[in-house]
């Protein structure tokens, strides 16, 4: 008997059958090669979200990136989906903005982003990644997602915002499940409404600490920061510290345990990295390429346009897919093979433009102490059951990777 072929024309590339277990590499591959610029007919599990653009190479992702008069990033926000949470809402974070009013805001968390600023933070990284790892003396055995990575990122951007330590796991319940709400089991059977409630709630309370009295951290900047004579209004700072726990909670998590997978999965290509450490930062540019932290970011046609031969009318949603244009074959040879000497450039912050990732210098920092310290102190750690990826379309995560840790290294 033969089965018929599915042509790519008919497909709805985020349906949730086709990401049961992470990004649909081998639908993108077709895609890529046969209709890169691609129109799916409308999403099964939403309704009443109309149809979109699936963009699948790095050539047309970049061009949509930097041109955000034709791609608006507030007409429609930045998912496909709103997944529940109103525009209105998600429009107040400066990720949902369009210039001018996206760089103004920007700029005032650019300060305490620069390269510099980051590279002061090592020493602080460091001690929590250690911190964490102590705790983890005399196992066997633990889930590098829930145990190394999550108290590991909480700390480092709840320093950064200015959250007390004993707050860092509520934050990260809450905010993993808004942002992995198509996974059930993420959601846990709460409602986007009373998840977002609880994260207003949690900022608020931050908020009003720091008018009283302001420290060193992020709040305190927003709250007493001043734009063009004014001051930020609430929502606007309640945007910009739940747009930062997004960002710093669900990124760098991600990168780090997918970037270990693959390593416990290759092992000429962690024996690369135990031989000579210098190669960490490539293997860290290598993990951003392969499995980078977001599926996708979604623009909104500001005009009737073309883009490689399609015509895009205004209004319509377009789709940017990271995991495919990491894999794009016109910019890497054999792209499926994880080589940690290949240093490449990648999308996963974004292709350039004004929205590109404010964090990436947090991120790479902590990605690079993260797998020195976890190859240094457990070299011969194994996967040890069946990693779990999240069930999204937004987030490129894994929920859990059970591991054997081995004898101790230094
Ligand atoms: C591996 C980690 C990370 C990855 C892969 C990542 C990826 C991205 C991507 C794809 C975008 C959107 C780019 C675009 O639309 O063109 C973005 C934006 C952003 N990221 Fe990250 N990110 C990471 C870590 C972080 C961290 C740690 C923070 C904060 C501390 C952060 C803060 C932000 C912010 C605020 C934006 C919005 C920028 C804007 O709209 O101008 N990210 N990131």
């Amino acid at each position: 008997m033969t089965t018929k072929r599915r042509s790519v024309d008919e497909v709805w590339v985020a349906e949730p059958e086709n990401w049961t277990d992470g990004p649909p590499h081998e639908l993108f591959r077709e895609l890529r090669s046969e209709c890169p610029v691609h129109w799916s007919g409308g999403m099964s599990e939403w309704p009443e979200e109309a149809g979109y653009w699936s963009l699948t190479r790095a050539e047309d992702i970049q061009s949509v990136s930097r041109d955000w008069r034709t791609y608006s990033s507030f007409l429609g926000g930045i998912t496909i989906s709103r997944y529940g949470a109103p525009l209105e809402m998600v429009r107040q974070e400066f990720i949902a903005m369009d210039p001018p009013r996206h760089d103004r805001i920007k700029a005032l968390f650019q300060a305490g982003f620069t390269p510099r600023r980051i590279a002061e933070q090592e020493p602080a990284v460091r001690a929590i990644v250690t911190r964490v790892l102590d705790k983890l003396d005399g196992r066997e055995r633990c889930d590098l997602v829930t145990e190394v990575a999550k108290p590991v990122v909480g700390r480092v951007i709840g320093t950064f915002v200015g959250i007390p330590e004993e707050d860092d796991q509520d934050w990260a319940d809450l905010i993993n499940a808004t942002m992995g709400f198509e996974d059930e089991e993420m959601r846990d059977g709460r409602d986007m409404d009373a998840l977002l409630a609880g994260v207003v709630e949690r900022s608020q309370q931050l908020v009003d600490a720091r008018r009283e009295q302001p420290a060193e951290d992020l709040a305190s900047t927003l709250v007493h920061a001043e734009v063009e004579g004014g001051r930020l209004s609430d929502e606007e700072i309640l945007s910009g510290i739940q747009l930062l726990m997004e960002a710093g909670l669900d990124s760098t998590k991600a990168v780090y345990c997918s970037g270990m997978r693959a390593l416990m999965e290759n092992p000429d290509q962690r024996k690369l990295l135990l031989d000579d450490p210098s190669l960490i930062p490539s293997a860290v540019e290598e993990s951003l390429r392969m499995f980078p932290a977001f599926s996708h970011m979604r623009r909104t046609a500001t005009c009737d346009t073309e883009l490689a031969g399609q015509k895009i009318k205004k209004g319509d949603k377009v789709v940017m897919w990271y995991p495919s244009s990491g894999r794009d074959e016109a910019v890497y040879e054999d792209p499926d093979r994880f080589d940690v000497t290949r240093n490449p450039d990648h999308q996963a912050f974004g292709a350039g433009g004004r929205h590109f990732c404010l964090g990436f210098a947090l991120a790479r920092l902590e990605l690079n102490v993260l797998l020195e310290e976890t190859l240094k102190r457990y070299p011969e750690m194994e996967i040890d059951g069946e990693p779990l990826m999240a069930e999204s379309t937004f987030i490129n995560q894994l929920k859990t990777l059970p591991v054997k840790l081995g004898p101790r290294g230094s």
